[in-house]
C-alpha cells in the first residue's frame, strides 16, 4: 500500500494565536500500518460482551482494542484515511507539557529486592529515559496545534475532548483549543487537585493541580453528571432530568418551594480531588506521569456510554485504555515510545484476562450515578500495529545513556540540542543507527550559529564517519579560535572506543509435544536468558567487581507464546506477565498442542524492553 493524503478541515474559531513558524495543516500523509501483535482472552469461547457501536467499525480491522506505535501525526492521519472520520466520541490526552524536562523510568530487575550484589552491595539497573519533553522555540505550539486539527477530524458530531496540561502551556493550549473548535463549544476547566505530593518550590507558591480543558465538538455534546459519596448525609434539592429542554430542573413543591431530599451523594464539581498514585499502589507501572485510574474514571464516566469509541494517541502508560475497557467502552491507544506500548499492552492483557475469567463487569466504585453503573466489557482481544518505524528510539536512548555514563559526560536534560558537557566542552551524540554525515554537522552549525555567545569547543560522538564529513570538520576548524569539532568515533577511539556494540538478548528455550490425540500438550520451557545491556549497565557502574545475575527471570519482565507463528503477526496464545515487581515470571508453560510442524514463537521482552522471538518448530 502507498501512503496516501488526507483533508484536514481549517480551524476557524477566534481569536487566533500566532507563534514563530505557525502553518496551517490542509493535508496529512497516512501511511499503511503493520500488525504486529494480537491478544485474545476469550480462547474461542462466546463470552457476554457489549454490542453496541460495532456496526459502522471499518471492515478491515479486527474488532477489539487498537494500540498504535508510532507518531501520533501519522496514527492520526491512518486512522484518518482508515475509516474513523466523525466516529470517536471521547478524546483524552495528556501530552508533554513542554516541562524542559527527560521523564525517566526506574528500572529494577524482578524478583523480592529487585537488585543485584555485586561485591556485597546491592545495585539497581538505574533509569531509563521514555520520553523527552525539551522543545526548541515554538515547536511545541505548532505540534500541539497540528495533533488538535487531525482530533477533530476524528470526533463524532457529539464527541468531547478533553486535554490535560499544566501552568505552562496552559493558556497558551486554550487559545489553540479556542481556535481548532470554537469558543463557544468550551464546555469546562476541570481543576485535577492532588493534595498527597510534596511541594518543592521555595520562591513561589507550590503548585498541586493540573488543568484538564473541556471543549466539544459541537454544542450537543453527550454529559453524564457523576455523582460522589459526601462525608454525611445532608439535605440537598431534588432535580430531575427535562427531557424537552435536555437539562436538570429543580423540584417544587405546589407552593413552589423548592424539595429537599436527605442525600450521600452530590454533584462533582469541576474540581476533582484525586490524590496521585503512591508508591505501593497495586496499580502503579513506573511509567513516568502516569496518571490516577480514578481520574480517567471520571472523565470517561461523564463523557462517554458504553459501546462509544474513546480515543488516547499519548496513551504513555495506557491509563485511558485500561478505563475504557474497565467501563465497557471501545478504544484505540497510541504512543511513540515502545515502552510505553509494552506497558500499555501489559495491562490490557493482565485486565482483559480477569475480565474473561470473572465474566463480570469491573467494580464502578466512584462513578455513582452515570448512564450505566454496570457495563460488560466492550472487547476482550486487541490487536497491536506500527505506523513507521519507532523501534530504533528505545535503543538509542539507551546508547545515549551508556555513551554519556562511559565518557564521562555531566548530562544537561534542560539543553534540547546537546546531550551534556564534558571537560569543558559541549558534547552532541550523533544517533548511531547510522554514521555522522555532513549533514550531522551542519545541524550542530546552525546550533551554534543560533547561540552568538556560545564559547565553547563542541565533541560530537558518533559510531563511525562517512567519508565527506572528515573533509568537512577539517574546513570548519580552519581558522577558528573557537567551537571548533572534535569527533570521537567510538568503534576505532582507541581510549574511548568499545562500548557501543550491540549485542541482542539471548535465550534457550525449548518445545516439545507430550500425549497423543485430545490429550496432546504442548510444553515450552525458557532454561536462560541473557541480557547483555543489562550487565553492560550494571558492571559500568560498579567497576571491577562483576555483576552475577543468579536466576535469569529476575532480568525477564514477560514472557509470551504464539502456537502458531505466521512469521508477521504475533498472536498471543499465552501471556506470563507477573503483577507485582517481586514476582517472577514462570518459565514453563503447558498449552494444547497446536498441529505437527507448527511454528511456536517465544517472546521474551527484558527489562529495559528490548525483545527477543525464539521460533521452534514442533
Ligand atoms: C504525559 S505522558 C502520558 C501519560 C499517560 N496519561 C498515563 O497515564 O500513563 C505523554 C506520552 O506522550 C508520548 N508522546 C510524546 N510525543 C508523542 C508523539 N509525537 N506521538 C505519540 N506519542 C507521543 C510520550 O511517549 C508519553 O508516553
Amino acid at each position: 500500500m502507498t501512503p496516501k493524503d488526507v483533508k484536514v478541515s481549517k480551524a476557524k474559531g477566534r481569536p487566533m494565536l500566532t507563534w514563530v513558524g505557525k502553518k496551517p495543516l490542509a493535508r496529512v500523509r497516512a501511511y499503511p500500518a503493520q500488525a504486529i501483535e494480537r491478544f485474545d482472552a476469550t480462547a474461542g469461547q462466546a463470552l457476554p460482551l457489549q454490542e453496541a457501536g460495532w456496526s459502522d467499525w471499518p471492515k478491515d480491522l479486527p474488532k477489539g482494542g487498537l494500540l498504535y506505535h508510532g507518531d501520533n501525526k501519522d496514527v492520526l492521519a491512518h486512522l484518518l484515511a482508515n475509516g474513523f472520520r466523525g466516529k470517536v466520541k471521547l478524546i483524552y490526552i495528556d501530552p508533554p507539557f513542554d516541562s524542559g524536562a527527560d521523564y525517566v523510568r526506574k528500572v529494577q530487575l524482578r524478583g523480592v529486592k529487585g537488585t543485584v550484589k555485586i561485591d556485597g552491595e546491592d545495585y539497581t539497573l538505574g533509569e531509563q529515559v521514555q520520553y523527552s519533553d525539551i522543545w526548541a522555540n515554538d515547536n511545541y505550539l505548532q505540534f500541539m496545534y497540528e495533533r488538535l486539527l487531525i482530533l477533530k477530524e476524528l470526533l463524532a458530531e457529539d464527541g468531547s475532548v478533553f486535554l490535560h496540561c499544566d501552568e505552562r502551556q496552559g493558556h497558551r493550549i486554550r487559545c489553540i483549543l479556542d481556535e481548532v473548535f470554537g469558543a463557544e463549544h468550551f464546555k469546562n476547566e476541570v481543576v485535577w487537585y492532588y493534595s498527597n505530593k510534596y511541594g518543592a518550590n521555595s520562591q513561589t507558591f507550590d503548585v498541586f493541580h493540573n488543568s484538564i480543558y473541556w471543549y466539544g465538538k459541537s454544542s450537543k455534546v453527550q454529559f453524564n453528571p457523576v455523582r460522589v459519596p459526601v462525608k454525611e448525609k445532608r439535605l440537598q434539592p431534588v432535580r430531575q432530568w427535562n427531557k424537552e429542554l435536555n437539562k436538570n430542573e429543580w423540584l417544587r413543591d405546589e407552593s413552589g418551594n423548592y424539595l429537599y431530599q436527605e442525600s450521600s451523594t452530590k454533584d462533582l464539581g469541576d474540581v476533582w480531588e484525586v490524590p496521585v498514585i503512591n508508591p505501593m499502589a497495586l496499580e502503579r507501572t513506573d511509567y513516568p506521569t502516569q496518571k490516577p485510574e480514578a481520574l480517567l474514571r471520571w472523565v470517561v464516566g461523564c463523557a462517554s456510554a458504553p459501546g462509544d469509541l474513546v480515543l488516547d494517541c499519548f496513551v504513555g502508560s495506557g491509563t485511558t485504555a485500561v478505563v475504557a475497557q474497565q467501563l465497557g467502552r471501545r478504544w484505540i491507544g497510541c504512543d511513540i515510545n515502545k515502552g510505553a506500548i509494552q506497558t500499555t499492552a501489559k495491562r490490557i492483557q493482565e485486565l482483559m484476562q480477569s475480565q474473561a475469567v470473572d465474566a463480570a463487569p469491573s467494580p464502578q466504585g466512584d462513578l455513582i450515578g452515570t448512564a450505566d453503573p454496570s457495563p460488560k466489557p466492550s472487547q476482550l482481544s486487541f490487536a497491536t500495529y506500527r505506523v513507521n518505524d519507532y523501534d530504533l528510539q528505545i535503543q538509542h536512548n539507551e546508547a545515549v545513556e551508556l555513551a554519556c555514563q562511559h565518557l564521562g559526560v555531566t548530562r544537561t536534560r534542560t539543553d534540547s540540542f546537546f546531550e551534556g558537557t564534558q571537560g569543558g566542552r559541549l558534547v552532541k551524540i550523533v544517533p548511531f543507527n547510522h554514521p555522522l554525515t555532513p549533514l550531522d554537522l551542519e545541524a550542530v552549525r546552525n546550533e551554534l550559529k543560533a547561540r552568538p555567545t556560545e564559547e565553547r569547543d563542541v565533541m560530537v560522538v558518533c559510531l563511525g564517519w562517512q567519508h565527506d564529513a572528515r573533509a568537512w570538520v577539517e574546513t570548519y576548524n580552519r581558522n577558528r579560535p573557537v567551537n571548533k569539532l572534535h569527533v570521537v568515533e567510538l568503534r576505532t577511539d582507541r581510549k574511548l572506543g568499545g562500548i557501543i556494540k550491540h549485542e541482542p538478548l539471548t535465550a534457550q528455550v525449548s518445545a516439545k509435544r507430550t500425549g497423543k490425540g485430545a490429550n496432546a500438550q504442548l510444553v515450552v520451557e525458557v532454561q536462560d536468558v541473557v541480557s547483555p545491556t543489562i550487565m553492560q549497565r550494571l558492571n559500568l557502574e560498579q567497576g571491577v567487581f562483576r555483576a552475577q545475575i543468579t536466576d535469569w527471570r529476575a532480568v525477564v519482565d514477560c514472557i509470551l507464546i504464539d502456537t502458531q507463528y505466521d512469521g508477521q503477526v504475533f498472536n498471543v496464545a499465552l501471556a506470563d506477565v507477573p503483577e507485582r515487581k517481586q514476582d517472577l515470571v514462570n518459565g514453563r508453560y503447558e498449552l494444547p498442542a497446536p498441529p505437527a510442524g507448527s511454528t511456536v514463537a517465544v517472546k521474551i521482552i527484558d527489562m529495559l524492553g528490548e525483545e527477543l522471538v525464539v521460533n521452534l518448530t514442533v
